[in-house]
């Protein structure tokens, strides 16, 4: 549905925010793009919408280049900008409507309605746009963006600043629009949305995408399981057999963390059990844990500084 090749941008303050971004986005996926605060989404996006020009590479939209065929790759897309800008004085229904025009698409009132009561934004129709509160004036945004029915939608950072009720509502929409075969392209800082949300994700650090990969796999292959063993008694130093051992001793000594790959089955935990055994040291009970994404992607991102 999107295909980017070798995109680098180079502001004119001489800042390189992207350095040879290759990306291809599948038909119907939902796919979020994780980096932290400067690393380059906004950036990458605004060129991709035409909004920023590229220094070098190419945007290809569903078979148009984003420069030759500019029209046809806009009318695919659709943006909900990071930042709010919309004019004030104007109208909730207006705003949407005239948004529809801007791409040539004929008036259609049951569509525009249909996405205001969607966004829970049918009562506030009539309001200027400076009237409504935060939140709303986001999802206004992203009313804007759908009015004229993309086939593919931007959001960067849909929910910042959004309650929890209307977070999860949302995401209901995203996922309905994907299950119409809008393809979904979105940032956020909430890891957890990404958790919940993407089919694929897609880390950027300092212009440069490190990671793209399925969720499932992310976790699978870079995620760590953790058993933790609560002992009978302390130690405060581990014997040279288990010398082997991915192992530590929590602060304190009543706890032994054991650290091994979510890749391998056991991770080799029958045998560690057995040294344990051997070494004379007991334990009570015992827990495992699987790392979060947000903790891969905060380690992913701390590798790359
Ligand atoms: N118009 C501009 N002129 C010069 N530098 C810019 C401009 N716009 C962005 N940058 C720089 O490019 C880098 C990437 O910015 P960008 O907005 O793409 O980051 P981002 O990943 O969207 O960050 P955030 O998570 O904070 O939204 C930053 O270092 C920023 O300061
Ligand atoms: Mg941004």
């Amino acid at each position: 549905m999107l295909s980017v090749s070798n995109l680098s941008k180079v502001y004119a303050s001489g800042f390189q925010a992207l350095k040879r971004v290759n990306l291809e986005i599948r038909r119907g996926e939902i796919f979020a793009l994780l980096g932290p605060n400067g690393a380059g989404k906004t950036t990458l996006i605004g060129i991709v919408c035409g909004v920023v020009t590229a220094t070098e590479g190419r945007v290809v939209v569903d078979g148009h280049d984003n420069v030759r065929d500019y029209r046809a790759a806009r009318a695919k897309i659709g943006l909900v900008p990071q930042e709010l800008t919309t004019d004030a004085f104007e109208s909730v229904w207006n705003a949407v409507s005239f948004s529809r025009g801007l791409f040539g698409k004929p008036p259609n009132p049951a569509h525009i309605e249909t996405i205001l009561k969607q966004l829970s934004l049918w009562d506030k129709k009539d309001n200027k746009i400076m009237t409504l509160s935060g939140g709303m004036k986001r999802r206004l945004l992203i009313a804007k963006a759908l009015s004229h029915e993309p086939e593919i939608l931007f959001l960067d950072e849909p929910t910042a600043g959004v309650d929890v009720e209307l977070r999860r509502d949302m995401w209901e929409l995203v996922r309905s629009l994907r299950d119409k075969g809008v393809t979904i392209i979105l940032t956020t800082h909430y890891i957890e949305e990404a958790e919940e949300m993407a089919d694929r994700i897609g880390v950027i650090s300092r212009g440069e995408i490190i990671l793209v990969e399925d969720k499932r796999e992310i976790i699978r292959k870079l995620g760590r399981k953790q058993l933790t063993l609560h002992l009978q008694g302390k130690v405060d130093r581990l014997p040279e057999s288990l010398a082997g051992y991915r192992l530590e001793i929590a602060p304190g000594g009543a706890e032994l963390v054991y650290t091994y790959d979510s890749q391998s089955e056991s991770g080799g935990i029958p045998a560690l059990l057995r040294d344990l055994h051997e070494a004379g040291i007991e334990f009570k009970d015992l827990n495992t844990d699987q790392s979060s994404l947000e903790e891969i992607f905060v380690s992913l991102v701390r590798e790359k500084r």
